[in-house]
Formats: structure tokens, C-alpha cells, sequence
């Protein structure tokens, strides 16, 4: 198993290229089963999840190709419709596939995904409303098995909660049911934004984009010809590193990003003395005087998302005072905490809120990583820790980030990748 070694008190300069969006990617791809062409990817990133998704739909009969920075998804010859227990216990957005399977051939069996270390995640929302669009659902032996014999029937969906795979996997499955389909309490991420712009291109026709509502005509059964797409820059990864460059008090540019998807975080770097720099697709983030505490509460988009609090925590740490994170959308998203503590974070937890005094000094460590997001934390606190911070089971972080220690190490960074 890989760990990742870096040496801590370390001053970055420089540009990182942030790559395509993981959340994106996940349901472009499950979208290419809705597709009667040959589909055409570009900027899709190099992490692990995304050959997770890809190896689903191989395993299931479709044909994937990288060619010259590009995948070719064909899913004309696919003939399998189970997804099966092995692949989506490693990958919770497994989950994506079950709304155009269903769409696409009227049935479809998808493993339960199951809990995962940040909360319980249940697909209880994907469920109601694929049944409100006239399928039947079973749960057997841990399978979603799912039937619609006569197709998708639109209808008017409720979410009771706002769930962002939750509104993907329900577009997807309208754009070739019967009729209308309306989406109250609709996901607004800018991940679903794109989905919905491309379905819409390639002749599903959806209102409301960007809104909590979406109106979505469905084909009827007919698959759709899939425009080629460029998947948009990973926002998560892109405030990952501007978090690299608050943390250790550098100026450091990030490129190939797309500012407008960052609002609520350039805003707190901001509120922390950080001072931003923007251009349409490229954020310098410059030193501060003072770093400041800050007060966040992770929400659905815009608000602040909840898969950049681990990292706040991070560079709270290093701020002059007390700072409040309340954690709204997950129930355990706090698992890098006794992580940082070990570290020499001063870090108190009551319920979904966590207290983090700082200015605290950090010392590098043998450190674990338990999720995605929580290993990016543990990698910022490394940056500035005294000493060698180890940190292991970096599985998670293959995850999500596309050769985050080559980026680090073009921008000074001693980080290197090691085999236990
Ligand atoms: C997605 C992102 C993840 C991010 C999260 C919140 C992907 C692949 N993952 O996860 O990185 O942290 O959004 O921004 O895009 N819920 C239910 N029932 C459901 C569905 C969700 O109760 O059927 C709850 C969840 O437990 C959670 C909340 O709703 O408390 C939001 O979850 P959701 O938006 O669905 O998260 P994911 O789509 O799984």
C-alpha cells in the first residue's frame, strides 16, 4: 500500500492545473447510458473513481477507450443490467447508474451501497421518487432490483431533502421517460448544472437549470445522440490547493479553474485576511497579514460545501483566535479531527460543531487517512508541520485527486509517493 511523506514548514510558489471535476465526471459517464453514439469526453481527471464508474460500465457491456486525452464511451453493446456488490462497495456514486439502467431497458439490479465512513448516506430519496415515476423496487439479498416494464411515467417529484446524486441519477432517468417530469428541491451543484447542459444539448429538453426546480421532457423510451463535452474544473480540488497556498501563507495560482463554482470559499478565504485574485479561469491567492478565525456552516451549493470543511479545519488551526465549523450534511464528517489532534491541533468537538483555537504549532507524524477529503486535511496540516508527516491508506485520496503529490512538488513542496 502507497503513503504519502512530506517535510513540513514549507513556503509554495508557483501554478497548479486543477483537473477535471470528479462529481462531474461520475454522472457524465453513468449519462453516456442513455446514448445511442459513441460518447466523447474531454478533461475527465485521472483518480480512481472515475475507473471505478468506467469498469462498471465494461463489466456491463459498454466499450471505454482514453485515445489522445480523450474517452470514448460506447454503450451501444451493452447487454448486462446488474451492478454488482464487488464494484459499488468501493464507490458509494455506483448508485448513478440505477436511473438510466432503469430508463434505458426497463429493469436493472444495483447493489445497496451501504454505509460509508462519513455517515450513514442512504438512497432512500433515489428510491421514493423512481418509484413516484412508476417503478416497482425491491430490496432483496442487499440488491436494488428495479423494474418499469412500461417505461418511466413523468411526474412531479418532491425531494425532502436536497441530494445532489439523488437529483442526477432522477434527471437522468426522466430525460428518456414518458412526459414531463418536475424536480422540486432540485440539487443546484454545479456538477448537476452541467449534466442537465449537456443532456439538454443533446436533445432532452430541461428548464430551470442552475434552480431548484427543473422541468425535464422526457424521450420515451428513445436514446439520445450525446454531444461531445469537456468536463468543467474540479472545484473541490481547486479549493484544496488554494487552502495549500492559505496554510502556508504563499502566493500560489491555480489554472484551468472556474472561480464563479467557488464563491463561498474565495468569500471565507477572504473573511480570513486572504486576499484573491481572479481572472475567468485562473485564482492567485496571496498572503495574509494576520490569518483570521472564521465561522462556517457546510450547506447545500452555494453555501459552503461540506467537502471543503476538512481542509478549513486545517488551516484554522493556523489562525489567530477561535473558530466555529458546523458540520450540516454529514453526521461523522469529522474523522480527520482525533487526525489533527494527534498533530497538535487544538480541536474540540460537541455534536455537529467543531471549536479550533489557534494559533496552534503542528508536528509531523505517522497520520491515517479515513476519507477522501479527510486525507486533503491531513495533507495541508503536513505542510506546515514540524518535521516528516506519513500519512497512510492515501487509497482514499487516490480517489479523488489527480497526482496530488506531482502538483505539490512542481510548486516546492518536499512531498514524495512511498510503498509500506
Ligand atoms: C455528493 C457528492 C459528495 C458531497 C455531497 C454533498 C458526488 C459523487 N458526491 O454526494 O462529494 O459531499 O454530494 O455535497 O457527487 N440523503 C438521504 N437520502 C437520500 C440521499 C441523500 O437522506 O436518498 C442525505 C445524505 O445522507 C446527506 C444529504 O442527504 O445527509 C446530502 O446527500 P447527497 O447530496 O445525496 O450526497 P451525495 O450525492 O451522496
Amino acid at each position: 500500500m502507497d503513503y504519502l511523506q512530506l517535510k513540513g514548514s514549507q513556503s509554495l510558489s508557483g501554478e497548479i492545473k486543477i483537473s477535471g471535476a470528479k462529481n462531474a465526471s461520475l454522472p457524465l459517464i453513468a449519462m453516456t447510458i442513455l446514448a445511442k453514439n459513441n460518447v466523447k469526453i474531454s478533461n475527465l481527471p485521472h483518480v480512481a473513481d472515475i475507473n471505478t464508474l468506467l469498469k462498471l460500465l465494461s463489466n456491463l457491456g459498454a466499450t471505454c477507450e482514453r485515445n489522445n486525452g480523450y474517452m470514448h464511451v460506447d454503450t451501444s453493446t451493452l447487454h448486462e443490467t446488474k451492478a454488482t456488490y464487488d464494484i459499488v462497495k468501493t464507490m458509494r456514486a455506483s448508485i448513478l447508474v440505477l436511473g438510466p439502467l432503469l430508463a434505458r431497458f426497463g429493469k436493472c439490479e444495483v447493489s445497496l451501497p451501504g454505509g460509508c465512513a462519513i455517515g450513514q448516506r442512504p438512497v432512500d430519496l433515489h428510491l421514493k421518487a423512481l418509484e413516484q415515476m412508476g417503478a416497482n423496487i425491491e430490496i432483496k439479498s442487499g440488491y436494488i432490483e428495479a423494474t418499469a416494464p412500461n417505461g418511466l411515467q413523468g411526474c412531479d417529484i418532491i425531494f425532502d431533502k436536497i441530494t445532489v446524486t439523488g437529483t442526477a441519477n432522477i434527471v437522468m432517468a426522466a430525460s428518456l421517460a414518458n412526459g414531463i417530469t418536475n424536480i422540486t428541491n432540485a440539487a443546484r451543484e454545479p456538477e448537476v448544472v452541467q449534466l442537465c447542459e449537456i443532456l439538454n444539448k443533446s436533445g432532452v429538453k430541461i428548464e430551470g437549470i442552475g434552480s431548484a426546480i427543473l422541468t425535464i421532457s422526457g424521450t420515451n423510451g428513445k436514446l439520445i445522440d450525446i454531444v461531445d463535452f469537456s468536463v468543467i474544473p474540479d472545484r473541490i480540488e481547486a479549493g484544496t490547493y488554494l487552502c495549500a497556498g492559505a496554510i502556508t501563507n504563499s502566493k500560489l495560482t491555480i489554472i484551468n479553474a472556474d472561480p464563479s463554482h467557488l464563491g463561498a470559499v474565495l468569500a471565507k478565504l477572504e473573511e480570513m485576511g486572504f486576499s484573491i485574485e481572479s481572472s475567468l479561469d485562473s485564482i492567485t491567492i496571496h498572503p495574509a497579514d494576520e490569518i483570521k478565525p472564521v465561522k462556517i456552516i457546510t450547506q447545500e451549493y452555494p453555501a459552503f460545501p461540506t467537502d471543503m470543511q476538512a481542509q478549513f479545519m486545517a488551516l484554522a488551526t493556523q489562525a489567530n483566535g477561535v473558530s466555529i465549523i458546523e458540520e450540516k450534511l454529514f453526521e461523522n464528517r469529522f474523522m480527520h479531527v482525533s487526525e489533527l489532534q494527534r498533530m497538535g491541533a487544538d480541536i474540540s468537538l460537541n455534536g455537529h460543531t467543531a471549536t479550533v483555537s489557534g494559533k496552534t504549532k503542528l508536528s509531523g507524524t505517522d497520520v491515517m487517512a479515513t476519507d477522501l477529503r479527510a486525507s486533503s486535511a491531513l495533507v495541508l496540516a503536513g505542510l506546515i508541520a514540524d518535521g516528516t508527516t506519513d500519512i497512510h491508506r492515501i487509497y482514499h485520496l487516490d480517489r479523488g485527486y489527480d497526482s496530488l503529490d506531482k502538483k505539490l512538488q512542481n510548486v516546492g513542496v518536499d512531498i514524495v509517493r512511498l510503498s509500506e
